[in-house]
């Protein structure tokens, strides 16, 4: 049996909780130990019951300097990624960073830099990454069962109530007391269907992307965005289009699309389900239907902390979310950034339940225009949806020289 790798956690509540039980999990097979929590609140006696003295310290440098872990999970607010990711790396960590990584494209540039100067690697939170279903369905467009790839969608339909944007100062915000902070539904709550569609579209990296065009709206009292659409244009043309929103009529499990000339592949990424459509069965462009999913296969799961102590033991491991592997989705959140706080909703397109913390929003129509969305390649205004009539954000982009159809 090889010694555990040690494990170094900052930012204890929240999803950090999500990140210690599975360190708690994977310990049990003795892979990862976990050497030191760090954040400013104390975690409570029961989250530490399965880390025996483990030490804990608002203070990373000093955990770091003491502990020297193997890795550092940092699954903190997004403002607070690239301080604390820039100093487990210095302290010659290797880092999993919770997506998304940062608020701005030039703080990931400096991540990418400070991960090569310090030949560190850093894997990025998305999990779906990890997701048998997106190689299998990547596997399946290269081997012609589909036919040829016309396009990439991607749908979200989630409920967030009040409660969900009070739970940190951080959430529904664009800036916080100056600083980027840059969230929304495609930068963070559906950050994974943006990735994921990026991923299936081979479009992950820098210069991937050509062109950008992206409507934001809100109907929460937010500066972000709640309901949103990109469509993201590969060099070789090849739409990527993602719509989600968090103020649905029903909650359902969002899924990508990948669109064939002769048949469908659809993944529900966060339970990594799949279906081929093809012959009779293919819907062509058909919004995704209800019983679609009833029908889907299930595969397995690579957990992001496991692949990187596996590529840390063995670099001919590939990581599955490398953080160069983010530079798309950092551009279309730079996007969102330069956009600014999203445009309100007019009141009488939407419709509230609830009081209080549990007081939400449901915008008119919203779960077929997402839907229609990702099964037509189009954006919300496109669809005649009448919240969202307007132009898109329409940004061009500099491509890679001689690249024409990106791997
Ligand atoms: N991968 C996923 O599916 C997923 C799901 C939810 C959240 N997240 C991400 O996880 C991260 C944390 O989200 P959250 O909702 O738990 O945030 P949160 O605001 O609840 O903060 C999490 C923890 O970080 C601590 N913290 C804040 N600043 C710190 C600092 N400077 N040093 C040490 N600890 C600090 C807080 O005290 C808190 O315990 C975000 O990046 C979020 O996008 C990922």
């Amino acid at each position: 049996m090889t010694t555990p790798t040690r494990v170094l956690q900052v930012g204890a509540h929240g999803y950090g909780r999500v990140h210690l039980d599975n360190i708690a999990a994977l310990g049990e097979s003795g892979l990862v130990r976990l050497v030191g929590l760090c954040d400013p609140v104390p975690p409570a006696p029961e989250t530490l019951a399965a880390f025996d003295g483990v030490p804990v310290s608002p203070e990373l440098d000093a955990l770091l300097a003491e502990q020297r872990p193997d890795v550092t999970i940092v699954a903190t607010p997004i403002h607070t990624h690239l301080p604390l990711a820039v100093t487990a790396l210095r302290a010659g960590s290797h880092v999993l960073l919770e997506k998304p990584p940062t608020p701005t494209l030039a703080d990931f540039e400096t991540l990418l830099a400070v991960s090569e100067e310090t030949d560190r690697r850093c894997q990025i939170g998305f999990q779906s990454l990890g997701s048998a279903a997106l190689a299998e369905a990547v596997d399946l467009v290269g081997s012609g069962t589909i036919g040829g790839l016309l396009g990439i969608g991607a749908a979200g339909t989630w409920i967030r109530d009040t409660a969900y944007y009070q739970r940190a100062p951080w959430a529904g915000r664009m800036v916080l007391d100056g600083r980027p902070v840059t969230d929304g539904a495609l930068t963070n709550a559906f950050a994974h269907a943006v990735a994921s569609a990026l991923r299936l579209g081979g479009a992950e990296r820098a210069g991937d992307v050509r062109r950008v065009e992206l409507e934001r709206f809100h109907a929460h009292p937010i500066e972000g965005d709640d309901t949103a659409c990109v469509r993201l244009t590969r060099s070789d043309g090849l739409p990527i289009v993602v719509a989600v929103t968090v103020c649905a009529e029903r909650t359902r499990d969002p899924y990508l699309i990948l669109h064939g000339e002769s048949g469908r592949i659809t993944v529900w990424y966060t339970r990594d389900q799949l279906l081929v459509e093809t012959g009779s069965a293919f819907p062509g462009a058909r919004p995704v239907t209800d019983d679609a999913q009833s029908r889907a296969r299930v595969l397995s799961r690579t957990n992001l902390l496991a692949n990187l102590v596996d590529h840390l033991a063995d670099p001919s491991v590939p990581l599955l979310s490398p953080s160069a592997g983010s530079h798309t989705f950092m551009r279309a959140m730079e996007e969102i950034r330069l956009d600014g706080p999203a445009r309100a909703i007019d009141p009488r397109y939407y419709r509230e339940e609830g009081t209080g913390q549990r007081w939400r929003p449901i915008i008119d129509g919203v779960d077929t225009v997402v839907a229609r969305s990702a099964a037509e390649l189009r954006l919300f205004s496109e669809l005649g949806a009448p919240w969202a009539a307007g132009s898109p954000r329409d940004t061009t982009l500099p491509t890679r020289q001689g690249v024409s159809s990106p791997s």
